[in-house]
């Protein structure tokens, strides 16, 4: 098969590298000249792990290649996917289809026998709709089908979720459309992922529900959290308790500062949208949305409480900055209003992140930087763990103790045991683990 795939950025790069890497002929096209100059020499511009590799070594066996120009790869193509960004429009909270749009534009232009046009960007619900309106415009003779098949990897294990989805959701009635796709996937149903063949609409709402979803249920354990802290229960064990019914299942059940990233945020706004022009209302999502806002807001006070009820003139040592491990992603991350809230509180703020933190400097330009994480908490009054990378969960904690000020650890994604905290002689705050006397 030979695939042209538009948009260079998170999930086109990495279909891209594992499209070449189930044997298909891929070009990656992006408008960003000095973005492909760096591909084409090698250099990944995100940090994904496995990506490096992948990408390289599909180059050089000759099934991967990058450019500016989509005319020739677009005419070659079998399949075209769209990748390109839908940032969340400034002001209304709607995705921003302008990239999706002109990419549809300029491939309608170029097409040469029968191809199919694929959105992967999350779009709204009737976005397939027009962009085959757009190209039909653009080309009206051009043998065309467009087809919805979203993206679910998740950022820091973006290789193995492509790899070995849990399934594949492929939007369109066209037989011929299908039977490109089918192909295209084959080489997954080796791993037996299930193919899911719906209508296109069908398919961008899955997109849609899937990450609403998921966002309801890191909301829902957050709250319960909440509640355990003040009933003396142990937030850990209720999701594991709960966890265990095979009809709510354990994932996605562990209680932190709040979700962020490039989807949640962003999809869970624009979903709220969509049903508005459709005069519904999501209520359910509305209050996600709001209740994960205010959590973010309010992890600042929770530190500052758990410091005596005052930060100012303190300084607390903030350990991981991205809004999830093995990303250098800053978006959305619940460091930005926590670090923000402990400076309007009066603290001084010193941060580490293993990846981040050249990312998190245009964010947070007010903090001290440092580039280990035991000079991050040397004479602090506190410190926070915010992101949950693997090596602060191996930290020396006797050394940290030394190194802090004051003993205050306030772990917002419960890393360490409150037992050992409390044998170390740590004053230990973590997320929804209410001190239960155990009987
Ligand atoms: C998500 C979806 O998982 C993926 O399917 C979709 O395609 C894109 O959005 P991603 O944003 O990369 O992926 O990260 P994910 O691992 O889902 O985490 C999102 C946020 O939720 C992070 O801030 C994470 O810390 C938080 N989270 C996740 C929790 O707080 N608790 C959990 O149990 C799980």
């Amino acid at each position: 098969m030979r695939i042209a795939m538009i948009g260079t950025g998170y999930v086109g790069l990495v279909s891209g590298a594992c499209f070449a890497d189930f044997g298909h002929q891929v070009t990656c096209v992006d408008k960003d000249g000095d973005k492909i100059a760096a591909l084409r020499r090698g250099e990944i511009p995100i940090f994904e792990p496995g990506l490096d590799a992948l990408v390289n070594s599909n180059v050089k066996a000759g099934r991967l290649d990058f450019t500016t120009d989509l005319a020739a790869p677009v005419a070659d193509a079998d399949a075209v996917f769209i990748a390109v960004g839908t940032p969340s429009r400034r002001g209304d909270g709607h995705a921003d289809l302008s990239y999706v749009h002109a990419a549809a534009r300029e491939i309608a232009a170029v097409l040469s026998g029968f191809t199919v046009v694929v959105t992967k960007s999350t779009v709204p619900v009737g976005t397939g709709d027009e962009v085959e309106r757009l190209i039909r415009e653009t080309n009206p003779s051009a043998d065309v089908v467009i087809a919805s098949n979203p993206e679910f990897l998740r950022e820091g294990a973006a290789i193995r979720d492509f790899k070995f989805p849990d399934r594949i959701v492929i939007g369109t009635s066209d037989e011929r459309a299908r039977k490109v796709l089918g192909d295209v996937y084959r080489p997954l149903s080796l791993n037996k992922a299930p193919l899911m063949f719906t209508a296109r609409r069908t398919a961008e709402l899955i997109k849609y529900a899937a990450n609403a979803f998921l966002a309801t249920k890191i909301t829902f354990i957050n709250e319960i959290a909440d509640l355990a802290e003040k009933v003396g229960a142990d937030v850990q064990e209720v999701a594991r308790g709960i966890g265990l019914d095979n009809r709510i299942g354990s994932k996605f059940l562990h209680a932190g500062p709040g979700f962020g990233g490039s989807c949640f945020p962003k999809d869970t706004r624009a979903l709220v949208k969509i049903a508005l022009d459709h005069d519904v209302q999501l209520r359910i999502v509305e209050a996600v949305l709001a209740v994960n806002d205010n959590r973010k807001r309010a992890m600042a006070r929770k530190v500052s409480s758990a410091a005596g009820g005052s930060l100012r003139g303190k300084t607390v040592a903030v350990l991981g900055l991205t809004f999830k491990p093995d990303t250098d992603d800053m978006r959305e991350a619940p460091s930005i209003p926590l670090v923000t809230g402990l400076l309007d509180l009066g603290a001084k703020v010193r941060a580490h992140d293993p990846v981040g933190m050249e990312q998190a400097r245009r964010e947070l330009p007010d903090i001290e930087y440092c580039d280990d994480p035991y000079a991050c908490v040397r004479g602090a009054d506190a410190m926070v763990v915010v992101t949950e990378w693997v090596q602060y969960r191996t930290l020396d904690l006797d050394r940290l103790k030394r190194e802090l000020a004051h003993p205050l650890v306030v772990d917002l994604r419960n890393i360490y045991r409150p037992e050992d905290m409390a044998a170390l002689g740590f004053i230990y705050e973590s997320v929804g683990r209410g001190l239960e006397p155990r009987k």
